[in-house]
């Protein structure tokens, strides 16, 4: 082996040997979830009868927001609005792609206000605001691989705002079925580990999907990670990636694992407390693109 090899590749578990990562530095908005609670039930993993504690949400979310800092991203805020307790889940905020924010419009009632808070915030940011017809909640359900968008439907995001993002932001759009409730966003169930053009790199759990959109995914994607039910059911993929270094559920202990043996660096956090509203560590982290 020669020494550019050597240097060019680490050394994994069992001998073969993963590509080496390299990190790009990101932008994420976030949101404090000073307000967060779970009143009203729009996912299965929402009990209104089960307590939360909100300072324990807050110093959870505390963690995730300094090890973003201390991974040398530029983390910004938004205020949280009280009466809007979903708001800490930035990345429903909307899909922000070449300095274009495309807006979010909720499926359900109780989350509709977050749409017009998030693209005030975006519009005095500097980003162009595009006011969105058809319903779609943002990051949640489109995640930009390459040069492509994967959205997804089915319990959220309508496709037809898949073609609404596509006119806006002039890119090619691959609608992924969603059927199973639990993994109601796009988010839970597929996980960007690069999306570098030409490195795209990604993990995602098959049951989630359709037999269709599992095909697409097979083919586009033949080198992917595949994800443990058991991993899944915490949000494991509900993660977040600069290139290198992956913030994951703590408690995806598997997925953590296949991260080390692909060359990647994961990072456990604990938000026990926002998967009580459904949510992870790549739900409270909306990514802005210039
Ligand atoms: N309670 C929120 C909802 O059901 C959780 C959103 C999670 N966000 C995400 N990007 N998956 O809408």
């Amino acid at each position: 082996q020669s020494t550019e090899t050597q240097t060019a590749t680490a050394a994994t578990a069992t001998g073969r040997s993963a590509p080496e990562r390299t990190p790009t530095k990101k932008t994420v908005l976030m949101c404090r979830p000073d307000h967060f609670t779970v009143v009203y039930q729009i996912n299965p993993w929402m009990d209104p009868a089960k307590p939360t504690d909100t300072a324990l949400a807050v110093a959870q979310w505390q963690t995730l927001h300094d090890t973003y800092v201390g991974l040398g991203f530029d983390v910004r805020l938004i205020d949280p609005v009280e009466g809007l307790p979903d708001m800490v889940y930035a990345a429903n905020g909307g899909t922000v792609i070449d300095g274009i924010a495309y807006g979010a419009k909720f499926t359900h009632e109780q989350r509709a206000a977050e749409g017009p808070a998030y693209m005030e915030w975006f519009g005095a940011n500097g980003f162009d605001v595009h006011e969105p017809v058809e319903t779609n909640e943002g990051e949640g359900d489109f995640l930009l691989v390459g040069d492509v968008v994967l959205a997804g439907t089915g319990f959220r995001s309508d496709a037809s705002s898949h073609e609404e993002l596509a006119r806006v932001i002039g890119r090619e759009i691959i609608t992924l079925t969603l059927v199973n409730p639990s993994f109601y966003h796009l988010d839970t169930a597929i996980a960007v580990l690069d999306s570098r053009p030409g490195q795209e790199h990604i993990a995602y759990l098959p049951s989630a999907f359709d037999g269709p959109s599992l095909e697409i995914l097979r083919e586009r994607y033949p080198d992917a990670i595949l994800v443990s039910e058991e991993d899944a059911a915490v949000l494991g993929l509900n993660s977040f990636s600069d290139g290198r270094n992956v913030v994951i559920a703590a408690r995806a202990t598997g997925f953590e694992a296949q991260l080390v043996e692909a060359g990647y660096r994961p990072i456990g956090v604990d938000l026990s407390e926002l998967l009580l509203g459904g949510g992870g560590v790549k739900c409270c982290t909306l990514e802005l693109r210039r």
